[in-house]
């Protein structure tokens, strides 16, 4: 690792490289700190031009902390759909009504306070408390690993946590108290616009004659970071029972993805191939009068990728000649649900399309 480059050298040019090439975004207008937690839940693990849209959504609909905490959870999570990663969503509901109710509706002023709302990890609290107090404290995320590791040739494993003392170190030793916010800022569009993972402008970069991987052929290796496990491949079968127009749906529970969205009855299988049968006779088992005649194979597959899971799912349509029994709906916890109502209610991405594909919802 290069020890001898002047921080001030460094932090003055990424802030000067900033003031020309920075993108106008409404976030970094403001010091208001609910505005600013709320862009930096949207963020995580969202792109910029992704999560954009949903910012403007949510300052719109809840101009103020109380508001955001007043509303109902399932109008929260509709609004957050399609944004993925469900429990940002919650645990920034509940981190709302935590302010209003602990803390008068003030958002705590340092890192240290905001640490303990949830959801609020060490880079969120960093980037809340220098863009909102301009406290000095260095966000460490994706992008400025890679910064750091590229121009100071730092070759921890970014994926290790035990590897954030060196990052962290070497971004405390850059942020200049008079501009901790500015910084931050600055190292992170950096990473985001100039030093990219796979083609960085090191031609037009006003660090690359201090920058280690420029000067060692070592950009393409740097930061060093091991594979993540293979994605888990899971099967799902939908049962969308319907009846007079109605569909029964539920709210999905905890210890499993989408917690708190709705999706139909689910029999889970560990490979797709599963046949009408054996699916009626799941059913059959749950008391749900399914002939193995009513189960047509879909004509299509669904596939939804998620960080860890690849999910794979059909749909079968039951037309139901009288209403679900109520110790049934009891025990599945089934509801019927109007196409109005479904509209309203927030659903997983594949629910979505495949009520729009079966003609059931029309605007999306
Ligand atoms: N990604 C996460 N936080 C960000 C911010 N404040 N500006 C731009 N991109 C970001
Ligand atoms: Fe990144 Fe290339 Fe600049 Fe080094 S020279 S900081 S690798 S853009």
């Amino acid at each position: 690792m290069a020890t001898t480059i002047d921080p001030k050298f460094i932090s003055s040019s990424l802030i000067r490289w900033y003031g020309q090439h920075k993108r106008a975004l409404p976030w970094r207008d403001t010091r208001n700190p609910y505005y600013i937690w709320l862009s930096e839940i949207i963020l995580q693990q969202t792109r910029v031009a992704q999560g954009l849209p949903y910012y403007l959504k949510f300052v719109e609909t809840y101009p103020t902390v109380q508001e955001l905490a007043a509303a109902p959870e399932d109008d929260v999570l509709r609004l957050w759909q399609g944004l993925g990663y469900y429990s940002r969503a919650r645990n920034m509901h509940h981190t709302s009504r935590q302010v209003v109710q602990e803390h008068n509706s003030i958002f705590p002023d340092s890192y240290a306070q905001l640490l303990r709302l949830r959801g609020v990890g060490s880079y969120t609290a960093a980037a809340i408390a220098s863009f909102a107090f301009q406290e000095k404290v260095a966000v460490l995320d994706g992008n400025v690993f890679r910064v750091l590791a590229r121009i100071f040739g730092v070759a921890d494993d970014i994926a290790v946590p035990a590897s954030r003392k060196t990052f962290q170190a070497i971004a405390d030793s850059l942020i200049p108290a008079d501009a901790p916010d500015t910084f931050n800022q600055a190292i992170m569009e950096f990473g985001a616009i100039q030093c990219t993972p796979l083609m960085p402008d090191c031609l037009f970069c006003p660090l690359q004659q201090v920058c280690f991987a420029f000067n060692h052929g070592m950009v393409q290796e740097l930061p060093v970071k091991k594979k993540a496990k293979a994605a888990q491949p899971r099967f799902f079968h939908y049962f969308v029972f319907r009846h007079q127009g109605q569909y029964y749906m539920r709210k999905r529970l905890a210890g499993d993805i989408w917690q708190g969205l709705y999706d139909f009855y689910l029999f889970e299988s560990t490979d797709k191939a599963t046949q009408p049968a054996e699916l009626a006779k799941e059913l059959q088992n749950s008391g749900l009068e399914v002939q193995e005649e009513q189960i047509q194979l879909p004509r299509k597959d669904y596939k939804h990728v998620l960080s860890h899971q690849k999910i794979t799912a059909r749909f079968y349509l039951i037309e139901l000649e009288s209403r679900l029994r109520e110790e049934i709906t009891q025990e599945t916890r089934l509801a019927a649900f109007t196409t109005a109502e479904i509209e309203a209610l927030p659903k997983p991405v594949l629910i979505s399309s495949y009520l729009k594909d079966a003609g059931i919802l029309v605007n999306l």
